[in-house]
């Protein structure tokens, strides 16, 4: 089977490659800088991206959200096309970086854990990125969005990742004053999420999520980094493991996330 060594998921915030407040806006340059950094970087990389103003904007109008399931076919319908078409963006503006992107539904990969790790390995080796996003899911009962932060979780642990670097429109965790948190770890996991860079209107947990699923990583091994995605000189730093401008997470194994 191919060995992924050291791989970094990198998420690529829903609020940096859109403007949330604007519907179906798109940051091409945004995402083309994040792009050369992830290029340059010449790490293996699996991007995940989120909704933005293209997934949470229609799946809001639908009623679809993570919390609770809906029985709207038109909902996932329209949602999964919005999410479609911002991937299409995405690749787009990576490929333009000079990255080889190759997109893909994250249910290929999360059904098949071994098949999906062999997949994601020979896409690497063979030099292409592999890109996946939120998704929409049939959690048996009706349909719910599945947010790009939890399927870094997943990614996380199936390729064993060493770091994933999480993307937003802030610098970091804030504290109360906005200062950034430079570190989250094992004493501070009774943080309580700040609103600053949260937005009560997602069809997901905003940074309530991002945070759990961060410690939820952080808690088997994976080092988190959260970084503006809109100071690319940053984010590059983050990704490279060298000392940056934002917060890391991390909980020494063993330690429940509480
Ligand atoms: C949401 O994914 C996906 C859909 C709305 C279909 P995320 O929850 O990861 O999106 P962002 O990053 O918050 O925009």
């Amino acid at each position: 089977m191919e060995r992924v060594t050291s791989v970094v998921v990198v998420k690529l915030g829903g609020s940096v490659v859109s403007d949330k407040k604007v519907a179906f806006s798109y940051r091409e340059r945004v995402v083309r800088a994040l792009g050369k950094a992830m290029a340059s970087s010449r790490l293996p990389i699996v991007v995940v991206h989120g909704g933005g103003s293209f997934g949470h904007t229609v799946a809001k109008e639908h009623g679809l959200s993570s919390a609770k399931s809906s029985p709207s076919t038109k909902g996932v319908s329209e949602t999964r096309e919005a999410m479609l078409r911002l991937d299409a963006k995405v690749c787009a503006s990576l490929s333009a970086a000079g990255m080889h992107p190759y997109p893909f539904s994250p249910f290929t990969l999360l059904d098949r854990e071994e098949g999906g790790r062999s997949f994601i390995g020979r896409l690497i080796t063979a030099g292409a990125t592999p890109v996946t996003f939120g998704d929409v899911v049939h959690d048996g009962k009706g349909f719910r969005i599945l947010s790009g932060d939890t399927i870094c979780v997943e990614l996380a642990d199936l390729l064993g990742a060493a770091r994933c670097v999480m993307s937003v429109d802030v610098d970091g965790l804030l504290d109360e004053r906005g200062e950034v948190i430079k570190v989250l770890g094992e004493n501070s996991t009774k943080f309580s999420p700040l609103r600053k860079g949260s937005r009560k209107s997602d069809a997901t947990g905003g940074i309530s999520l991002k945070v759990r699923e961060a410690m939820r990583m952080a808690s088997s091994g994976t080092e988190v980094r959260l970084v503006s995605g809109l100071r690319p000189a940053e984010f590059s730093k983050a990704l490279r493991g060298v000392e940056f401008h934002g917060t890391t997470i991390k909980v020494p194994h063993g330690v429940s996330s509480g």
